[in-house]
């Protein structure tokens, strides 16, 4: 009998001690962030019904098609081990009538996921990633408020030449029309496309733009580019998320072959990136995204559940974990409850907020806010049941003026102070 290495199976490895550190370095960070942002935790099993990614994911992605691992039980169940968390997610969201909770439900996850990928430098058969997810929000400041909560935890662990990519690859509607003007440019230069990009022709021609052979990214530079032919709505939203982008200076690059490889995304989709310091490093980090996710309107309904909008991401731990600097121990943070909520009005105070927002949390000063509640009636209603002492009301003038309004929920008294100056303000009523 042939005796083979005692060794982990090809592409999972052991996670030593001297490595746990730098995992719960990154645990923390991230609890933090979850914590300020309002997210709760969730586990989901390690295996799921292998349906819920088929329909959920796709299943001529890569991802389901190639790479996922399928057991049949005894019972006769059709299991997956699960490639990815966002499927999960909305499986519990409806399983679990989570649409009867105050909207959006924010959740985070932290665990080992697995694909059966060739395996290569920061490319492994089971990896950990976390995520976060929103679900029950449709505002595109929902998905830079998700692209800010990653941007912040690399920034927060240290890493530095950080690039973000976005795109939008509109709704179904838009998205049927693209697909056919697209196919239509890929066909009459389909001799000169690579094998796998000629299967992808007759399955989703989206997929050939994430193509990396050179000769199809010669004409994937002069394909037809989605951002031309989003529809209205569409074209608004993405107008909007940039303008929020804006707002609280996260620098991006907008690239337009930028799809994801799977099927539930709509509108928006991000990667982030760290650009090479070192010649080491360079091989792993041009190829490899830190953190990829986007904004995926129809998975609920996929899985079978209602109309219910989502927008998250999620990182690979290896990949951030290969990078960290030596760097102090980020610190817990202090389990408070939120004195302060940011109440905001229309599209200026949104973005006046997320700005706001930001400052409170380099003061590690933890607020809470409601961005999808337009009326302030209804926002104020939400910062009362929360029991917070102070809200800070943003709204279009005050957001002119570069003014907030202070609103003492216990004797009802306002105050107007200017924006630059309402942190420490704040800082010293609470010290009171
Ligand atoms: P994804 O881009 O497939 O997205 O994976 C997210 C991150 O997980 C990648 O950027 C990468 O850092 C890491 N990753 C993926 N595959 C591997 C691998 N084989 N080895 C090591 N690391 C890997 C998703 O999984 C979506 N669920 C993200 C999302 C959440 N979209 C919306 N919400």
């Amino acid at each position: 009998m042939k005796t083979s290495r005692i060794q982990a199976p090809t592409g999972m490895h052991d996670i030593l001690p001297d490595q746990q550190k730098g995992f719960q370095r990154i645990h923390k960070v991230c609890e933090n962030a979850a914590n300020f942002y309002g997210f709760g935790k969730i586990d989901t099993p390690i295996l799921e019904q292998a349906e819920i990614f088929l329909k959920g994911v796709g299943a001529s992605t890569d991802v389901i098609e190639k790479e996922m691992y399928i057991l049949r039980t005894k019972g006769g169940d059709v299991l997956a081990l699960r490639p990815e968390g966002t499927a999960s997610v909305a499986r519990a969201y409806i399983e679990h009538g989570m649409f009867n909770l105050p909207q959006p439900v924010k959740l985070w996850y932290w665990g080992p996921f697995f694909r059966h990928e060739r395996p290569q430098a920061g490319r492994y058969r089971q990896f950990w990633q976390f995520g976060f997810e929103i679900l029950g929000d449709q505002s595109p400041v929902i998905d830079a408020q998700v692209i800010q909560i990653f941007y912040g935890i690399l920034k927060d662990l240290k890493f530095k030449n950080l690039i973000v990519e976005v795109n939008s690859i509109g709704c179904t509607h838009c998205r049927s029309y693209y697909k056919k003007l697209l196919s239509g440019y890929f066909r009459s230069r389909s001799v000169s496309l690579c094998s796998t990009c000629r299967k992808r022709l007759r399955e989703n021609p989206l997929r050939i733009l994430d193509c990396k052979e050179e000769k199809c990214q010669r004409i994937i530079r002069q394909a037809p580019q989605m951002m031309d032919h989003l529809c209205e709505e569409c074209k608004k939203h993405f107008k909007e998320v940039l303008e929020f982008l804006d707002e609280i200076d996260l620098p991006y690059n907008l690239n337009p072959y930028l799809v994801r490889g799977l099927d539930y995304y709509s509108k928006t989709v991000f990667e982030i990136f760290s650009v090479p310091k070192s010649k080491e490093e360079e091989s792993l980090e041009k190829k490899s995204a830190l953190v990829g996710g986007g904004r995926y309107d129809t998975l609920i309904r996929r899985l079978g559940g209602r109309d219910v909008p989502g927008c998250g991401g999620a990182a690979g731990i290896e990949r951030l974990a290969g990078f960290l600097q030596e760097g102090p121990e980020p610190q817990k943070n202090a389990d408070q409850s939120s004195q302060i909520f940011i109440a905001q009005l229309g599209d200026m105070g949104k973005k006046k907020g997320l700005v706001l927002i930001n400052k409170f949390k380099e003061e590690k000063i933890q607020v809470a806010e409601s961005f999808s509640k337009d009326s302030l009636k209804t926002q104020l209603g939400r910062a009362d049941k929360m029991g917070v002492r102070y809200c800070l009301i943003l709204g279009q003038r005050e957001a002119l003026e570069g003014t907030v309004m202070i609103r003492d929920m216990k004797t009802g008294k306002q105050e107007t102070v200017k924006m630059d100056k309402v942190v420490k303000e704040i800082e010293r009523r609470l010290k009171k």
